[in-house]
Formats: structure tokens, sequence, C-alpha cells
């Protein structure tokens, strides 16, 4: 099903399945309009279906991504980028592996930079050079972060170096040995950052993610919910699964 509200689109899909399936054909469909095209990438567990459908994709040689750059929101700070927990060792084994982008054109936020100040303005002057990355893509913590913007007293601006929430460090330590080997700390991109691009599509899945995508499309904007930021912008969609859409529908209806 597909519902407007207040210039947002809104996808609600089935299942994780069919919500990957979807989101992913947005991403191809971007990529095929604009060959090169700039993408914005998330990590985390819910844009791991969309990835594999894209690399099926590629397979099935329905996509080149030859002239696509792209820009990831996050990085743990500070680790190795071998680190198998680091985002740049997602990025590369979830996706870039296996399609033909060059790794010259993929950029994630340095975990290894001894000064992440400049790091970080020259990773925004980069993006803001472009007018903004093409397409955004976006998960979403429980908490309404986006990218790692954790709730906060003000909205953060800028790329630059942040302090994870104990609900963030816990969510994330399913993937780690132990909670406290979780970095304390990330690099993300900012609110203002993200608000740069041309077009923008969150994605949640589960249940989990009820209470926090209504309060998203729906509630205040707040840097309370730092998502909610996302009603300011002219271009965004959403791809639910009926799970995580359970909460907002019972208002859309
Ligand atoms: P998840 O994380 O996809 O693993 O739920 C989302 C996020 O924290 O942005």
């Amino acid at each position: 099903m597909k519902y407007n509200y207040r210039g947002m689109t809104i996808y609600v899909e089935k299942d994780y399945e069919a919500m990957s399936k979807a989101a992913a054909e947005m991403l191809l469909s971007q990529v095929r309009e604009k060959h090169d095209a700039v993408l914005g990438l998330a990590t985390g567990s819910t844009p791991i279906g969309m990835y594999q459908e894209v690399v099926k994709a590629y397979e099935r040689g329905e996509v080149d991504f030859s002239k696509v750059v792209s820009y990831n929101l996050d990085e743990y700070y500070p680790i190795q980028h071998d680190n198998d927990q680091s985002y740049h060792y997602f990025m590369k084994e979830t996706l870039f592996k296996h399609i033909n982008i060059k790794p010259e054109n993929t950029h994630v936020p340095s975990g290894e930079t001894k000064d992440v100040e400049k790091t970080s303005q020259e990773y925004d002057n980069a993006i803001y050079g472009l007018g903004g990355v093409d397409l955004q893509v976006l998960g979403i913590g429980n908490n309404g972060h986006i990218g790692f913007n954790e709730p906060a007293p003000v909205f953060a601006k800028g790329t630059g170096l942040v302090d994870l929430t104990e609900s963030t460090i816990s969510a994330n330590s399913r993937f780690f040995a132990s909670i406290d080997e979780v970095p304390k700390k990330a690099v993300s991109m900012g609110i203002a950052t993200i608000m740069t691009a041309k077009k923008v599509m969150l994605m949640a899945s589960g249940k989990a993610k009820a209470e926090i995508i209504a309060a998203t499309i729906l509630g205040e904007i707040t840097p309370d919910v730092p998502a909610s930021a996302l009603q300011l912008h002219r271009n965004v969609t959403f791809f639910l699964d009926e799970e995580a859409a359970a909460v907002l529908l019972e208002t859309l209806k």
C-alpha cells in the first residue's frame, strides 16, 4: 500500500523481504536514471536485504555502478577499518565487493583519523560541493536516531564526533562479543548534512520500530526524535513492513 502524508510518501509492504525489494527498486531506478549518481548509504541490519536485492540485479546485468559515487552515514570511532565490526568492513562485505563500484568512489567517515574535526569538515565539504547526495538511504534507531544522530537538545548540523547513547550501545552489542567492546563514540553525518540530500529514503522493519516510526512521521519536529527532521525534507520516502507501520496506520487509516 502507498500513502501520502504531508508530502511524505510511505510504502507499507507485507514483510521484510517485500520492503527490501521495494527499497532496492528506488535505489536501482536512481542509478539507471543517472549513471554517475551519488548515493548516501547506511549500515545496520535493516538495509542488508535491500543490498542483497541490489547485488542480484547487478549480477543479472541490470545495473552498472562504474560511475556511481557513495558516501556513508557513519562509522564507529575509534576503529580500524579492517576490524570486522567497522562500517568500512560492513560495506565492503555487504555491497561494494559484489558490484562494480570503484573503491576510490566509495567514502565512509574515518574511524582511524587523528583529526576528526578536519576530516569531518572535508567530508561535509565534499558532499556540499556536490549539492548534496542524490539519494540518501537511512535506517532508524529504536530511539529515532538517523546516522548516529542521537536524541539531543538540538539538531546536529554537520558531520562530527558523537557520543552513543546507552540504548544504541545496547542495541548494537548484539554484533559484538560483549557490550564492553562496543565503541562509545562514532563519527556521523549531521542532520544538516543529511537534509542536503536531494531525495531521502528511510527503511524500517519489525514491531520494535513501530512507535518511533509513528513519532517520526506524525509527531512534533524535535531533536528528541532526530528522524522527525525529515518532515521538513521535500522528497522523502519511507519503506516500512507491516509491523513497523502498525502504530502509524492506526492514525493514517
Ligand atoms: P538496525 O539499525 O537497522 O540494525 O535496526 C538501524 C539504525 O540504528 O539506524
